[in-house]
């Protein structure tokens, strides 16, 4: 049976907070969407109960744009406090599934609750998940990893070689929403078997990320893609078309500089992680040389902008931010990253600048996402928010001279 009527709102959320802190009525409950004119920390979060070796706990999944974060909360105190703070957050729907009935709440504009209340043709059991291991995109016994020797015989990642597939396995997330999300809102047409989306990994080393994208993307997800590879360096080249032809994958690795490069059709995603300093300044002037939709672009030491800032005089009051080498350092790296954003948006391209492994596999976790949505460029703010920063700093981003170029 549905029935679906206004209700005040705290009070509905009072209903629903006693049917998530029952662990014998809970089966999954999702918070998702806004209320006008708030934003939630969260995107969305899952509750659910897990058994865990400590005992049963409510089990919370927040999502923020970009990644999953897990935390366990035993049931008591800990768990009450942990659901109060999700429902004092400003969603807009909240979805409730109990062993015998589903219940909807959507808050209105005028912040009362329409709520959705449907029995289950049949009870369902409250199974307890325990705490299941990450599902991956791609399993560690996929033969790319096996060639690329970062698993062993069994299909096992080697202990050595943990922190690789990590990185791998967070590009391919962030790789994969950044292509659905570009495909479904129309910024990337959708690959066909007869013209797969044209994708190019610009300093690309050996490949561990060209080849998993391609094994991802084309054997997972079904949209065909052809990647080219390019690096410096010819052993590169040598390398990655035998590790290509073992796999039977049919990607191109041309040798030459991330600047220098020409590619007839051109690109239509860019990835360019790792390169080291202003190669990925080359690879984003590039990308948008291109007219390249989609451009991913991890950096990786950034010692152009760090030496301009050792010269130029530091403006005032900003001396106790680069007198100590390690902030000096760190802030360059902010500095380039925040320039190269603004430049990109100058160029028509939505801009965002996310976390790309977790902070303790690696310090070069900074990813620049860039959009060619195809808007017009509402450049005027972000001109001058740049013009008076580089102005500040006396120094000149390697990017703006390339693009001017
Ligand atoms: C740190 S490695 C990263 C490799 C790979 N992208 C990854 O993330 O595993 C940087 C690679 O970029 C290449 N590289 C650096 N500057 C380059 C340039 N200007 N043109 C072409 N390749 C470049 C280097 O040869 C090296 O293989």
């Amino acid at each position: 049976m549905a029935q679906a009527t206004t209700q005040p709102l705290l009070r509905e959320l009072n209903r629903l907070r006693s049917l998530i802190l029952d662990p014998d009525v809970l089966v999954k409950a999702v918070a998702s969407g806004r209320q006008k004119g708030e934003v939630p920390t969260w995107r969305r979060a899952e509750l659910r109960y897990v058994d865990l070796k400590a005992g049963t706990h409510l089990q919370i999944t927040t999502y923020d744009q970009t990644q999953a974060f897990t935390e366990n909360h035993a049931v008591g105190d800990a768990s009450r406090d942990a659901v109060d703070a999700l429902l004092d957050e400003p969603f807009g729907d909240w979805h409730v599934d109990t062993a015998t009935q589903s219940h909807g709440l959507k808050v209105t504009k005028k912040l009362e609750a329409i709520v959705h209340t449907t029995d289950r043709a049949a009870p369902v059991e409250v199974a307890r998940g325990h705490d299941k291991p990450k599902e991956r995109l791609l399993p560690e016994n996929d033969p790319v990893f096996l060639v690329l020797g970062i698993s062993d015989d069994e299909g096992r990642i080697k202990p050595s070689r943990q922190s690789k597939y990590r990185q791998v396995e967070e590009f391919l997330r962030l790789l994969d929403s950044s292509i659905i999300e570009a495909i479904d809102k129309g910024h990337l047409r959708r690959p066909t078997l007869e013209e797969p989306l044209r994708i190019v990994d610009l300093g690309c080393g050996n490949a561990y990320l060209t080849f998993a994208a391609e094994r991802y993307l084309t054997g997972v997800r079904k949209l065909p893609v052809r990647l080219t590879g390019v690096d410096v360096k010819e052993q590169s080249r040598e390398h990655n078309s035998s590790v290509a032809a073992e796999l039977g994958v049919d990607a191109e690795f041309v040798v030459g500089t991330i600047g220098g490069v020409s590619l007839d059709p051109a690109p239509e995603v860019v990835l360019a992680l790792h390169a080291c300093d202003t190669a990925t300044d080359e690879a984003l002037a590039q990308a948008v040389g291109w007219g390249a939709q989609l451009v991913l672009a991890a950096p990786c030491c950034h010692h152009d902008i760090a030496a301009q800032i050792r010269k130029a005089p530091t403006p005032s009051p900003y001396a106790m931010l680069t007198r100590h080498g390690i902030l000096r350092e760190r802030l360059a790296d902010t500095l380039t990253d925040g320039l190269r954003a603004s430049l990109m948006r100058l160029q028509g391209y939505r801009v965002d600048v996310v976390q790309f492994v977790e902070s303790q596999h690696t310090p070069r976790n900074t990813m620049l996402r860039a959009v060619r949505t195809g808007g017009p460029v509402k450049g005027g703010s972000v001109r001058k928010e740049y013009d008076e920063l580089v102005a500040a700093w006396g120094i000149h981003p390697k990017l703006a001279e390339l693009l001017d170029a």
